[in-house]
């Protein structure tokens, strides 16, 4: 074969660094974090190949890609290896289950979360943002505190409402609250190494299953509770139906809501907690928000028809996400060889898509740095390729609940807000990091002041 023969036969490699030993990604990976990425993007482009052993990991920061990858060749992009691992977290409910059994689950439970459903669930998140405002009341008013911490007691509740058809307890709350942080930190090392070790007596580890038992545990006896009682219109009185008629196995059920009770509070309080830092964080933006609340609520409860007129706290949500999504991306590996924009992809490889990057590109977004909620409102949106924005995934995996996580983000901070003010001190700034969701180190430190 002559020279140029041979360059035609060598498939064309993505740039990226070769690592002989197959630790060292994952060491790169644990120590820096974000800065990771970040710095390989920056060195190479905006698809990166790790060249290492047992197969390479891609690093995408294209819209373009993502659309090859969770819609035109999705077939050849499965949860694979990195979910497979997390299935001792989430056992085999929607969010990590492929094939047969994913199609058949996210049938049964699709519907339920479609956006003209979305009106049904109204009630019972109001119920949960006057809970917050209780909360608020009685622990939180006039001192510093952690946003998050609120948040996520909010959108926990919620889940307990809208999904459950219960109101979770106080003592409820505090245990299902510690046991999602365990197991997210003990899925979080599961994927930081080489071959995961679950089984190693580590404090990570045993407080992680110690965790998985509370959670399952918990949601074993909600479903008890839930056979006692009268069908209602929540997801587990649908799901228990399904149970009845053969056609989902109470183990499967015990997953699939157990994926609703992490996938469907985590995200969501993250994202309100970030909605009242950047509020807090600009006063003139705060003032304008206000305003357009106490012009459409008049004072009183949110209604559905009231959602699409909150249209500053629409965009404060989807600046939110822009800047920290809380899912800053995901991972699927190839099951055949394929190309990414004239890169070879051999079979095996993981392919993971940086929604955060690409949220952050000066490629796509003016000063992307910035907190402006405006740009959601102008035209820059229509100039944009398609997949340059994607907090909710895209294609056939893409997010169940995204129309319901709007909706609770403007329904609940709009009611925080018709009562408090937010102050945040000029030099707190939010740090996220890595534990399988962006979570952030610090919290979100505010303070909230009853509005005369
Ligand atoms: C701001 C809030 C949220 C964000 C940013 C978010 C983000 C995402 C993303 C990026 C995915 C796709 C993952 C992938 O392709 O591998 C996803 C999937 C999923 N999300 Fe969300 N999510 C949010 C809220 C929710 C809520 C409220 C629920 C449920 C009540 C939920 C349930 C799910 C489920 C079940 C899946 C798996 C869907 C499937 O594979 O069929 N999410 N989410």
């Amino acid at each position: 074969m002559t020279a140029a023969q041979k360059r035609l036969a060598t498939p064309n490699r993505a740039p990226g660094p070769r690592y002989l030993n197959p630790l060292k990604h994952f060491q790169e990976s644990k120590r820096g974090g974000l800065k990771y990425p970040a710095r390989l993007f920056e060195q190479y482009g905006p698809i990166v190949e790790i060249k290492t052993f047992p197969q390479s990991w891609f690093l995408i920061n294209s819209p373009h890609a993502f659309r090859h990858i969770f819609i035109d060749n999705a077939k050849n992009y499965t949860k694979g290896k990195l979910f497979e691992r997390l299935k001792i977290i989430g056992g085999n409910g929607l969010f990590f289950s492929d094939g047969d059994v994913w199609k058949k689950n996210r049938r049964i439970i699709g519907p339920y979360f479609k956006r003209g459903n979305m009106k049904h669930y109204v009630n019972a998140v109001v119920a949960s943002g006057r809970k917050g405002v209780e909360y608020v009341d009685t622990k939180y008013a006039d001192q510093e505190f952690d946003a998050s911490e609120l948040t996520h007691r909010i959108a926990l509740y919620v889940v307990g409402r809208a999904f459950f058809g219960m109101e979770f307890s106080e003592q409820r709350l505090d245990r299902l609250l510690q046991a999602v942080k365990d197991s997210s930190r003990f899925g979080q090392s599961m994927l930081q190494s080489v071959v995961a070790t679950p089984w190693l007596p580590t404090r990570v580890n045993r407080q992680g299953k110690q965790s998985l038992k509370v959670m399952y545990g918990t949601i074993d006896d909600l479903i008890t509770e839930g056979l006692q009682r009268e069908k209602g219109a929540d997801l587990l009185s649908l799901l228990l139906e399904s149970v009845k008629s053969g056609e989902m196995s109470r183990d499967h059920l015990k997953d699939e809501m157990w994926t609703i009770v992490n996938a469907g509070h985590e995200t969501t309080a993250t994202t309100m907690a970030l909605m009242l830092y950047h509020i807090g964080k600009d006063p003139a933006w705060q003032a304008e928000v206000l305003a357009e609340i106490d012009e459409v609520l008049e004072g009183r409860d949110p209604t559905f028809a009231d959602l699409s007129k909150l249209q500053k706290l629409d965009w404060t949500t989807k600046e939110t996400l822009r800047l920290f999504p809380p899912a800053p991306g995901t991972a699927r590996q190839a099951v055949e060889d394929d190309e990414i924009e004239s890169y070879h992809v051999p079979a095996g490889s993981i392919v993971q898509t940086q929604f955060y990057f690409a949220h952050r590109d000066t490629r796509y977004w003016d000063k992307p740095e910035e907190f402006n909620p405006r740009r959601f409102a102008t035209e820059e949106t229509d100039n944009r390729p398609e997949y340059a924005y994607i907090p909710f995934g895209a294609g056939g995996r893409r997010c169940l609940g995204e129309h319901f996580a709007y909706m609770e983000a403007l329904i609940v901070v709009a009611m925080l807000l018709q009562q408090y003010r937010v102050d945040i001190r000029e030099d707190f700034e939010v740090e996220p990091y890595l534990a399988v969701a962006l979570r952030l180190r610090n919290g979100v430190r505010v303070s909230l002041h009853k509005r005369s």
